[in-house]
């Protein structure tokens, strides 16, 4: 484990965040840099060890973010760093497009042989999670020759023009960006938790998916119009919502019904997190193509669309790019995954059930606590008002957030009212009771404030 300490602990907060030097930093920073970003509080980042981060006042916080689910391995992992310093010394560019290099073709080995499904498949490189939806929308137009896409209420897959059409998660995102890429139709992902209906989960697939075929398809799109169904096998930015499995046997069995491609969005899930390798495994799902990116490469900016062999048939040229599959992240990707193989997944899954665990303990005692779910390190924890009719605390889920960074807890939200608690594939249990620990004590502070009188 990577969890290095100074010998002083962590959290350790010195100075109540932001301290003197974060301030200035923010407010450089405010005059030069978009304010399209979406920064909860004021951290302003020295440096990464394991699980912990540094302020730039001296400040250490436990870090339940992983930098939005990337650094998997921990930050800067001793091994990553030593492969990353090697590779620099020796190639740090020439371009996949037009050239060969061994790393590039040696990660894309390893790629198609841990991703789920036996048939032959190909890699294509990418800078990022929307990179790799807009290769994934191209090559499903490009095979099928098709020109529909259906995506889901809560799905989100980028932010670039053509992942935009298909995410549909907050209108923030496309607010003043329209019109997007036509053709993109929406469903009801399975919201079980939030379902009136309250129907039994083995069921409830039925109902969910029925508005597929029985609306859309018998409506609006000709299913053989289809090109591709782009899913979430766990929502990441809609809320950290798990759909049952039969959800998911019967979104592939609809696919392949009207031979419509199955692309699994693997960006926020895969490489780990949910204590699998790829979340789609939980649900013996067979994607025809995986999108990647986030966690492949443990902060190096890279990612992959991965697809079966024989739907990877477009013509030279029609799709490349300058960056995608750079030798330092490849490297990086390849030292990333042999850590996470070397016990990393299954620490994961232990961690995770344990955290879970001790939520649902927590449940019993915070009234705002509405739902708690997740698997492995992607662990959602819903906030209501009034657990009867699930009125989202979205406030008290900022004010929650705020307070835990003060006391030096790093963690996001997802969806409206949800915390996300996503570390490094690292850490331990200790580290998880630390963070509960302060979880606990904002909660108790918030709910006094919202139930006091
Ligand atoms: C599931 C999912 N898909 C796609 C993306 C987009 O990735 P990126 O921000 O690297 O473009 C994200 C980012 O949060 C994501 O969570």
């Amino acid at each position: 484990m990577n969890n290095k300490d100074d010998g002083k602990g962590y959290p350790r907060v010195i100075s109540t965040p932001p301290g003197r030097n974060a301030k200035e930093w923010v407010e450089r920073d405010n005059k030069v840099i978009s304010q399209s970003y979406t920064r909860s509080y004021p951290l302003v980042v020295e440096r990464g060890e394991g699980a912990s981060i540094i302020d730039v006042d001296g400040n250490r916080y436990l870090d339940f973010t992983s930098g939005i689910a990337v650094t998997s391995t921990g930050h800067c992992h001793p091994k990553v760093v030593d492969t990353i310093k090697k590779q620099a010394e020796k190639l740090i560019h020439m371009s996949g497009t037009d050239f060969y290099y061994p790393c590039e073709v040696r990660l894309a080995e390893k790629l198609v042989s841990i991703t789920p499904g036996e048939k032959q498949k190909k890699v294509f490189f990418t800078n990022s999670g929307a990179e790799s939806t807009e290769a994934a929308m191209k090559l499903a137009r490009y095979h099928t020759k098709r020109p529909h896409f259906i995506a889901f209420y809560g799905g989100f897959h980028g932010r670039t023009m053509g992942a935009l059409s298909v995410t549909a998660s907050k209108p923030v995102h496309r607010r003043g960006f329209s019109p997007l890429i036509p053709e993109v139709t929406h469903i009801p992902y399975a919201y079980c938790y939030r379902c009136p209906f309250e129907h039994d989960p083995e069921g409830c697939d039925i109902e969910c998916l029925a508005f597929l075929k029985e609306k859309v398809f018998r409506h609006k799109i000709p299913p053989e119009e289809v090109a591709a169904i782009f899913v979430e096998p766990i929502q990441g930015e809609g809320g950290y919502v798990i759909p049952p499995k039969p959800f998911m046997s019967r979104l592939q069995s609809i696919a392949k019904e009207f031979g419509i491609l199955l692309i699994a969005d693997e960006i926020q899930s895969g490489m780990g997190r949910t204590g699998r390798m790829f979340a789609s495994e939980h649900f013996d799902l067979l994607p025809d193509i995986i999108t990647i990116a986030k966690g492949i490469a443990s902060g190096m900016p890279l990612g992959a669309m991965v697809a079966n062999s024989d739907i990877m048939d477009w013509e030279s040229g029609s799709h490349a790019n300058t960056f995608g599959g750079n030798p330092i992240a490849c490297e990086a990707a390849l030292a990333t995954i042999e850590i996470l193989e070397e016990g990393l997944i299954q620490n994961a899954d232990k961690v995770g059930r344990y955290i879970l665990s001790e939520l649902e303990k927590m449940k019993k005692v915070h009234p705002l606590i509405g739902d708690v779910r997740g698997m492995g390190l992607m662990i959602g924890v819903e906030l209501v008002r009034d657990r009867k009719t699930k009125e989202m605390a979205t406030t008290e889920r900022g004010e929650i957030i705020q307070a835990a960074f003060k006391k030096g807890l790093l963690i996001l939200g997802c969806g409206y009212n949800v915390i996300r608690f996503m570390p490094p594939l690292i850490i331990t249990e200790d580290d998880a009771d630390k963070a509960l620990s302060i979880f606990d004590e904002v909660l108790t502070e918030v709910e006094q404030n919202r139930f006091k009188g």
